[in-house]
């Protein structure tokens, strides 16, 4: 895939200058919640280069880490949802971005009471390298030959072993906005891989981005003013959700979808949208003879592992998917159905997937049952006759 030569250098040139002097170029329209904004020094906002706004998708005491944090804005906001009992981290690679956003974090700290946002100094595709560190090394170990190189890319291997920039499984929601578009199209598939790594199990992506109703040509692409402008890195619609799922994600969903686009090039539609991944599908999966009954509406869903419920069927799912289902993204979509006798976890056999997709009720309440039952006594509740 052709691209500039020059995309790193051009997207960090690009927004040092922002940094230093607001580009409206780079702004999108976006409705942030304004008794957030009140909080956050003007100097932020006025150099606010994002496309949607993730953070209406955080919990309190939740940590945070938001990729390509430019001067902080989503990261101060965050930093009131999630409460002095959550934490926030940003991520960016640009020094004059990283500058602005740390010289304003106490300032937002005294607004609101309590100090919970940190910069650091990394690549989104590589998590795990602290550039801060590198650079140490770097004027321990100048480079003046090709050994040296290798020897500090030696070094830079160890620090992401040892002293990782964002360790693994430590993040409960990674959030962007307007960043991923960004990165160099080769190392696209390692940032989701990275966003992935990060989170604990059970935590999710919240990323809004600018995405492309049609691929983006060449020509386009070798534009190094529309790559750091967020055009011709961005991703189509369906390959911005599909490398969630190339990444192991679950629950992909488009939680935000602009209708208007932001802008058009050559006829093809740039728009932001914010899309939410779940972490957790992994893992053994276990008999322990439960169901599952998709409520509707739609007559068959699919979900990431490709099962296939149908509307009012009772499905034979394993122990990890009957859990899914009653969480995050498919919460209140499945009736949950537990067998009269609960298996253990411990005497649990591996779940047959070849069985077939269909749990008869005999195998919920057991070959033998064959109890008549009064009807339940409701009416102490009033709800039903
Ligand atoms: C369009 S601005 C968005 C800034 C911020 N998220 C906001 O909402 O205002 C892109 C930011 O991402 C940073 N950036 C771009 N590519 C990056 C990369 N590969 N790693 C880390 N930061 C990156 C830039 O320095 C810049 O601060």
């Amino acid at each position: 895939m052709s691209q500039p030569t020059n995309t790193r250098a051009s997207v960090e040139k690009r927004y040092a200058n922002a940094a230093k002097q607001p580009e409206a170029a780079l702004c999108c329209p976006v409705d942030y919640d304004p008794k957030y904004l009140e909080k956050i020094p003007q100097e932020v906002i006025d150099k606010d280069y994002g496309c949607g706004d993730p953070s209406k998708w955080l919990q309190p005491g939740e940590t945070v880490l938001d990729l390509g944090s430019g001067t902080g804005k989503i990261c101060f906001i965050a930093s009131q949802v999630v409460g002095a009992q959550g934490r926030v981290i940003g991520i960016d690679m640009t020094d004059d971005m990283l500058e602005v956003a740390k010289r304003n974090a106490p300032l937002v700290a005294d607004k609101i009471g309590y100090a919970n946002v940190e910069f650091r100094k990394g690549r989104i595709q590589d998590l795990a390298l602290d550039l801060n560190l590198l650079g140490v090394a770097l004027e321990q170990h100048p480079i003046a030959d090709a050994n040296d190189f290798l020897k500090l890319d030696e070094i830079a291997e160890d620090l992401r072993l040892k002293q990782p920039l964002v360790e693994s499984d430590s993040i409960d929601v990674v959030v962007s906005n307007c960043v991923l578009n960004l990165v160099e199209p080769e190392q696209k598939p390692k940032l989701f891989q990275e966003i992935f790594r990060v989170l604990k199990r059970g935590g999710r992506a919240v990323i809004s981005d600018i995405v492309s109703d049609e691929a983006v040509s060449a020509a386009m692409r070798d534009d190094a003013h529309l790559w750091s402008g967020c055009i011709s890195g961005a991703l189509t619609e369906e390959d911005f959700l599909k490398a969630f799922e190339d990444a192991g994600f679950y629950g992909v969903e488009l939680v935000k979808f602009e209708t208007q686009p932001w802008q058009t090039v050559e006829g093809i539609e740039f728009r932001s949208v914010t899309v939410q991944a779940y972490k957790g599908k992994q893992g053994p999966c276990l008999e322990r003879n439960q169901a599952v009954v998709y409520q509707g509406p739609f007559k068959s869903v699919l979900d990431d592992d490709g099962h296939r419920y149908d509307r009012g069927v009772r499905a034979a799912v394993c122990d990890k998917t009957f859990n899914l289902l009653q969480s995050g993204p498919y919460a209140g979509s499945f009736a949950a159905v537990e067998p009269l006798e609960a298996v253990a976890p411990e005497a649990a056999q591996a779940f047959n997937c070849a069985k077939g997709a269909r749990r008869h009720p005999k195998e919920t309440k057991g070959q033998d049952y064959d109890a008549t039952t009064q009807a339940a006594n409701c009416l102490e509740s009033g709800e039903c006759c």
